[in-house]
């Protein structure tokens, strides 16, 4: 293939900004905790840094209410902070990506401030307006994420703004040209600062049926289920006209060198490639989820890779995610140590991988009291383990009193085992997870057929999922072992024989002369030798 371009032979690393690194010691992460981490970020190989919302915000859903898209919140730092560190991280060869919330507002933006003082307000059309339905309710049956109606009656103005998340959160009118050239120039103002592209929260939202029509029944919802499922979402969200929208935010990106558009979008995968745009001129990297709704058995990992690698378009590029900060932890998902080899999957499929902070170390769902509950999506509907601040407690870098994240008191509760499951600890170990996260990514610079190689299954029976990755220079093997159990003889192509550059243990060299067996839960990395 051409050169790859450095969003395709990467990787991206998530940093949940209030999580990873305090330095002033209130309790939450900032601008300069980041910088003073990079080093770390090199170390373990990655390529880009994305980093969750960090502009000034009620933080009413801890940043993804943006009160003023250009502006740092001081709770992070300010813009020179912001300056420093794309310094800083330039000169390591580290890429910055921008959460870019272009879906909504906070209610407090000067824009929303506007548009609801009154009917004629010039910006009234900035935000999404509509009377009562008859008898006096909201428009129509839409929900909220959150919870409850995503209509809140204004009784100034007599109408319903729509808001597809928190009431605090307005959705922004993308039918209006303004609104679209005022977010475009949103995207200039920050690549203009060096930005090396954007993560755009749910890409899939931004446009909605033009006539509000109700949204179906979803005959699966079960009481006891979230609101959001009462209904299928296939008026409020996924509509056709979407894709010109973002055709134009790749326009914009476009006017600048080697930036990426990356959309975060949870839709079925034969909707979801879409999103790369017909003619590929939507997102780079329509954000691929489908391992963090998997089960973690062989045939329905192998069908779900088969049927996303068939589905991505020609020229489309492929990624992969394992979590991020609206999931449960990869490790409290599917157990710590097939996440060893979940680890494996991740940076050995075709594509760009994109890691979340704190799953190198393998750090689990903290659990966390009612008391101490912040997230909204839990305040709002509690107990039914919606909550998202299990996945968000701070970065554990060592053992000291606070990890190593702050020497004030931590805005969530930091994990039980954070004095023995940290960054520091397990640099000391090298067979542990950090240690085998840091050699597979230091392993696809020497064998790019891991990034950009074909992937063909050879097995994928019970818990053993076995394939190749091909291309004209190399070929690897890999064979991932999901269950606790041994597997031994497991089939292999006729003459299939090379060495093991890698396995989830870490203590493996040998040669492999036709078969290979796997202990419970290993995963190996076989460079086949090449035929003559
Ligand atoms: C998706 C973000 O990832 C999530 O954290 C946020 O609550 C919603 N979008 C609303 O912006």
């Amino acid at each position: 293939m051409a050169q790859a371009q450095w969003w395709q032979r990467g990787i991206f690393y998530q940093v949940y900004p209030r999580s990873f690194q305090d330095t002033n010691d209130d309790g939450i992460g900032d601008l300069d905790g980041i910088r003073a981490r990079l080093d770390y970020l090199v170390e373990l190989g990655i390529d880009a840094v994305w980093i969750s919302p960090i502009f000034p915000s009620p933080m009413a859903d801890f940043g993804y209410d943006v009160a003023d898209y250009c502006g740092i919140d001081p709770m992070f730092g300010d813009l020179d902070a912001f300056d420093r560190l794309i310094e800083a991280a330039h000169a390591r060869r580290l890429k910055i990506v921008l959460d870019f919330v272009p879906n909504h507002t906070s209610d407090q933006h000067p824009w929303f401030l506007e548009s609801r003082a009154s009917r004629e307000n010039p910006r009234r059309d900035w935000y999404i307006w509509r009377d009562p339905a008859a008898d006096g309710g909201p428009p129509n049956n839409w929900m909220s994420n959150f919870g409850g109606p995503a209509w809140t009656l204004d009784p100034a103005s007599g109408q319903y703004y729509y808001h597809a998340f928190l009431t605090q959160q307005p959705d922004l009118n993308w039918r209006n040209p303004a609104v679209r050239a005022a977010m475009h120039d949103v995207l200039r103002f920050w690549m203009a600062r060096g930005v090396d592209g954007f993560r755009v929260d749910v890409i899939w939202h931004l446009m909605k049926d033009a006539d509000f029509r109700d949204n179906p029944p979803n005959p699966e919802y079960e009481p006891g289920d979230p609101d959001i499922r009462r209904f299928i979402q296939s008026r409020s969200t996924d509509q056709p006209d979407v894709h010109a929208i973002i055709a134009e935010l790749r326009g914009v990106i476009d006017e600048y060198d080697d930036r990426v558009l990356i959309g975060e979008i949870y839709l079925p995968i034969d909707r979801l490639v879409a999103y790369y745009g017909e003619n590929l001129e939507g997102a780079h990297l329509p954000f691929n989820f489908q391992l963090i709704h998997a089960s973690w058995n062989a045939p329905h990992l192998a069908a779900l890779i088969a049927e996303y690698d068939g589905a991505v378009p020609e020229g489309g590029w492929p990624n992969w995610v394992l979590g991020n900060h609206d999931q449960p932890r990869i490790a409290s998902r599917i157990g710590a140590r097939r996440a060893r080899v979940a680890a494996m999957l991740l940076l050995t499929l075709r594509g760009t991988p994109t890691m979340y902070y704190g799953d190198e170390i393998g750090m689990e769902n903290v659990p966390i009291a009612t008391e101490d509950a912040q997230d909204p999506w839990e305040k709002n509907e509690p107990g039914l383990g919606l909550g998202r601040d299990p996945e968000r407690t701070p970065m554990q870098w060592d053992a000291s009193p606070y990890a190593g994240f702050t020497n004030g008191r931590p805005w969530l509760p930091l994990a039980a085992d954070f004095t023995t499951r940290n960054v520091a600890v397990q640099l000391e170990q090298p067979a542990s997870l950090l240690g085998l996260y840091r050699e597979l990514i230091a392993l696809r610079r020497p064998h790019p057929v891991l990034h950009a190689g074909t992937y063909r299954k050879i097995t994928a029976l019970g818990d053993v999922l076995v394939f190749l990755r091909e291309s004209a220079e190399e070929c690897v093997l890999v064979a991932l072992n999901l269950a606790g159990t041994v597997q031994d003889d497991i089939p292999l192509p006729p003459d299939t024989h090379g060495r093991v550059l890698a396995s989830t243990e870490r203590d493996r060299e040998e040669r492999v002369e036709g078969h290979l067996s796997l202990r419970p839960y290993e995963g190996v990395i076989v460079a086949l030798d090449a035929t003559a």
